[in-house]
């Protein structure tokens, strides 16, 4: 109050003091009163200017209302006028009020305990969406006859709801929503006569609903959504026959729908979403005949749907959204005026069956995550008011229907996680209004049409893991909107449009595992791109990372910087004078090369290593140990930015005499998992197999990388592929192998024809080596985790080599979702506890999957097989061929009977021993090779019998 008049300041200390008015001062201390809440109240926008203690009566103040005969303010409102102070005491003053009504202003404080007494008068209060704060004080309701309406909804009360609030017996609507209110709800608020709206929503209150609605209740709409409500619904709730709306959602509420809820014949909305509510939804939902909105998502209820919903009308919304209700989906989604239908989340399975001449109202229709199959019914896009369409993780097949483009309202579609096949239907780009399109993880194949283009409002655009091919269409550049693109793991081929960069507000854009090539667009968004978003394609590069397609030259770069020559002269390859030079001069350099102009090979990784000198200095330090490794890292670490190769053991790590190794598509050996697999030639004519790994977002930092890397190296077994180096930068991993010239076991067994088929004996051996190779490795701490035919490599003499083995070490956690996803091309041979999270993951797990290589072996089947319509897993197939006793049935027929049952069987029960469902039950590798050398040699003991 520093500004106002000491005339103000006079009747402020009067007021404070409380000093008594005479019926002739009443007039003026109306006055007085409004002109120290004004002088109380920072007033920003100046809604009080024209309130000046010069007029005699404030009648004609902007928001103060006056009685005509008496001339005394019985009303105040003023409403957003963000007005700011506490709650001003000079209200009190106005003790002729009816309506009191101040709300989205600033005001503070607790709320005056007097407020209501001192205004016997007031029939309506509303304080609602200030800044009030502190318990209601009790008080407040000690004198409440006359007040009618009662707003202290959107403040920040505290502490629980004064139980007096229920001696107010005039009240008719009672708000209390958003604040922070706990405890329980009063007992007697369902008895005041009165009462026809409460909103306690938003609040923290707990405890159970109290019971006792009477049958004289005038309730016509309660609000007790998301508080902490436990217990059941009261099971008269439905006595108050006048309910129009009930809201209970997004609480704890147990048990089902009490049944007195059916008398309700005039309730519109009834939600208790977001509940633990359980058991069959009720036939007599459709007593409840006026009912427009129900929600009933997010509980547990099960069984059908029942078609008496139909019964309701009047139905606009209905969410059953994620239960567990089963069954087929309800004929009246599409029959009645619905407009907003969700059955998402449940188990509904069965064809969707839109009724001949259905005109639904539908404007979002929401299907998603259910087991829904059969064809994407075409009538759908007959709806000419859909605007939200997601039928994503169900078992739809087909096509999505090219009716689509003629959907002018529609803005979001999601059918991803199906199995459509056919290709994006070039009529996309009539769907004007689309906003989200999202059609990733199916088996679409086709290009990406360039109507696309005219889907102007397009947000987000997911086509990813698909099969799509060609190019990126140019015309994605017109989409102003895009913020998000997936098109990761296609084979989209050609380069990146240029017009990609006119995008303004793209933040997304994943174009990894594709074939791509050629210089990314230029823009600020592409300057920054994280790698992951074009990692695995046959080549793209940025300007930013100077190694612009243009400048296709290798640089070497000298890592030592004491060396005496010049460090950036490129070493001539293999000059042999330059042998037996004191000085060590190591260079490498690392290239990805990226097809931009013609004269560069599509998809080539160069690395050219040139560090005679470096093998010179290791073949004179000592003998066989290790390691050039440790002056290597020393020597690389000074510069960050170059790539660092290391070599285990013995042996040059020079490649191909012209000083580069071609990584290319043409020597391209395998793909699994973790990466490619390229065959190449160190100098002195060796074979290498080198792996590009395509995991190097996740790859752990280099230290630990290294760490891990060197623990895989120092495998050193003849039935274990040996890791001779690896080459490391933070966007690039390789690893470097044996090359072994035999193939895998997977061709062996799979692809071969009738000259190279593997006999019973070699097969025998086959398995062995993996066991003692996998016993091997357990013993070194080594789990291999990916064991699987394609990784057992056969070297000149069909020995079996372990390959990739312990590479989820080299991720930062041994996530599962992680490992399945990486090792998910080893379907059949992941160990059931992959799935379960309880489960530890320990060596069990290569037990598993050895028993299903073992079966594969000797039946010459995949572990899993397709059928037209049947999925043949091989252990139970074999499980169940022993027990009717038909075992010799289901041998490799490729062997045409040349075996010794009596070895083969008790190999077969080993297998199906390693196959066991609970991990304890699996033998270990130490007693699978010991059983194994038994059956090989059973003079050693006499008496095996593996039941
Ligand atoms: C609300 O009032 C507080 C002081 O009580 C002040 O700091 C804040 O800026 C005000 N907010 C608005 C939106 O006027
Ligand atoms: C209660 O007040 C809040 C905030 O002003 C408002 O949004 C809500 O609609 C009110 N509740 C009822 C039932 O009118
Ligand atoms: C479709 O529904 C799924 C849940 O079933 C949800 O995760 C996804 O975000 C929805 N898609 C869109 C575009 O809203
Ligand atoms: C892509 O095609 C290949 C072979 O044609 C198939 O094995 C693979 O499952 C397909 N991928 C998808 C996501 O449909
Ligand atoms: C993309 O691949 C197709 C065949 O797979 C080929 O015809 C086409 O030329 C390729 N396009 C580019 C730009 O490489």
């Amino acid at each position: 109050m520093a500004g106002a008049s000491p005339l103000v300041q006079l009747f402020a200390a009067l007021l404070a003091v409380a000093a008594t008015a005479t019926t002739t001062a009443a007039l003026t201390d109306d006055v007085l009163a409004l002109v120290v809440f004004k002088t109380g109240v920072a007033d920003p926008l100046g809604r009080l200017a024209a309130w000046t203690e010069d007029d005699d009566r404030p009648c004609s103040w902007p928001g103060v209302g006056c009685d005509a005969r008496t001339g005394r303010v019985t009303s105040l409102s003023l409403s957003a006028a963000s007005l700011s102070s506490r709650l001003p005491r000079a209200l009190l003053r106005l003790d002729a009020l009816l309506s009191l009504s101040l709300p989205g202003n600033n005001l503070s404080g607790p709320v005056l305990p007097n407020l209501l007494a001192a205004l016997p008068r007031l029939r309506s209060l509303d304080l609602s969406s200030n800044r009030l704060a502190a318990p209601i004080p009790a008080e407040l309701f000690a004198q409440c006859r006359s007040i009618r309406t009662l707003s202290l909804a959107h403040n920040e009360l505290s502490g629980y709801i004064p139980p007096a609030v229920a001696s107010c017996s005039s009240l008719v609507f009672l708000n209390l929503s958003s604040n922070r209110l706990a405890g329980p709800i009063p007992d007697g608020l369902w008895s005041l006569p009165s009462l026809r709206s409460l909103d306690l929503s938003g609040n923290e209150l707990s405890g159970s609903v109290p019971g006792g609605f009477p049958r004289s209740s005038s309730l016509r709409a309660v609000d007790l959504s998301r508080n902490l409500l436990a217990g059941e619904i009261p099971a008269e709730v439905g006595e108050a026959a006048l309910l129009k709306s009930l809201d209970f959602g997004h609480n704890l509420f147990t048990g089902g729908l009490p049944e007195s809820l059916r008398g309700l014949s005039g309730l519109r909305f009834l939600g208790v979403g977001g509940n633990a509510l359980a058991g069959e939804l009720p036939a007599w939902i459709g007593d409840m005949w006026a009912l427009e909105r129900l929600d009933l998502s997010g509980n547990r209820f099960s069984g059908v749907i029942p078609d008496s919903i139909a019964k309701c009308k009047n139905l606009v919304e209905a969410d059953l959204g994620w239960n567990a209700l089963t069954g087929e989906l309800p004929w009246w989604v599409f029959g009645l005026a619905l407009q907003r239908v969700s059955v998402a989340g449940n188990k509904l399975y069965g064809l969707v069956k839109v009724p001949v001449n259905a005109a639904p109202a539908l404007r979002v229709l929401d299907l998603s995550s259910n087991t829904f199959s059969g064809g994407i019914p075409p009538q759908i896009t007959t709806f000419a008011g859909l605007q939200y369409l997601n039928l994503s993780s169900n078992s739809f097949s087909g096509q999505l229907p090219s009716g689509i483009g003629g959907m002018r309202l529609l803005e979001v579609v999601d059918v991803s996680a199906n199995h459509l096949n056919g290709s994006v239907p070039p009529e996309i780009g009539g769907a004007v209004a689309l906003r989200v399109l999202r059609m990733g993880r199916n088996s679409l194949t086709g290009h990406i049409p360039s109507q696309i283009g005219n889907c102007s409002s397009l947000v987000a655009f997911d086509l990813s893991h698909n099969n799509i091919t060609g190019s990126i269409p140019v015309t994605i550049g017109n989409l102003a909107s895009l913020q998000v693109v997936d098109l990761s793991k296609n084979k989209l081929n050609g380069t990146l449009p240029m017009e990609l960069s006119n995008l303004p507000s793209l933040h997304i854009f994943d174009v990894s595992h594709n074939f791509l090539s050629g210089d990314v667009p230029d823009s600020r968004f592409f300057d920054n791109i994280p790698e992951t978003f074009l990692s695995d394609n046959s080549g793209l590069c940025s300007s930013r990372k100077n190694n612009s397609c243009n400048s296709v030259m290798p640089k070497p770069i000298v890592l030592n910087p004491n060396s005496s020559s010049n460090p950036l002269s490129q070493a001539t390859p293999t000059a042999p004078s330059n042998m037996h030079h004191k000085k060590i001069i190591l260079s490498v350099s690392t290239l990805i090369a990226i097809a931009g102009g013609a004269t560069i090979i599509m998809g080539v990784i160069i690395i050219s290593v040139l560090n005679r000198r470096a093998r010179a200095a290791t073949s004179r330090s000592a003998p066989d140990t290790a390691i050039s490794d440790d002056y290597l890292s020393q020597s690389l670490e000074n510069d960050t930015s170059s790539g660092k190769l290391v070599m285990f053991g013995k042996g040059s790590p020079e490649f191909s005499a012209d000083g580069h190794a071609l990584l290319n598509k043409d020597c391209e050996l395998g793909r699994g998992g973790f990466g490619a697999v390229y065959k190449t030639m160190l100098r002195d004519g060796e074979s290498v197999a080198i792996k590009k790994l395509t995991v190097s977002s996740l790859v752990k930092s280099k230290d630990d990388f290294e760490r891990q890397v060197k623990l895989l190296s120092k495998a050193r077994h003849h039935n274990v592929v040996t890791l001779r180096g690896f080459y490391w930068t933070s966007s690039l991993q390789l690893l470097i192998y044996d090359y072994l010239p035999g193939g895998n076991l997977h061709k062996h067994l799979h692809e071969c024809t009738e000259e190279n088929l593997l006999s019973w004996m070699e097969r025998f051996d086959i398995i062995i080596g993996v066991a003692r190779g996998l016993k091997y490795l357990h013993q070194r701490g080594v789990i291999h985790y990916n064991l699987k035919s394609t990784n057992v490599l056969l070297d000149g003499n069909g020995e079996p080599r372990l390959g990739d083995y312990g590479l989820a070490n080299l991720l930062p956690m041994l996530d599962r979702y992680v490992l399945s996803s990486k090792i998910q091309s080893a379907l059949g041979y992941m160990a059931p506890e992959f799935a379960c999270k309880t489960v530890k993951i320990t060596e069990k797990c290569d037990v598993y999957g050895f028993g299903v290589l073992l079966l594969e072996v000797l039946m010459g089947r995949r572990p899993v097989e397709y059928l037209e319509d049947d999925v043949v897993v091989l252990c139970d197939l074999v499980r169940s061929a022993l027990e009717e006793g038909r075992l010799e049935d289901c041998m490799d027929p490729r062997l045409c009977g040349e075996f010794p049952m009596e070895e083969a069987l008790p190999i077969i029960k080993l297998g199906l021993v390693c196959t066991s469902q609970v991990p304890s039950n699996r033998p270990d590798m130490v007693e699978v090779v010991n059983i194994l050398e038994l059956v090989r040699n059973p003079q050693d003991c006499p008496e095996i019998e593996l039941v």
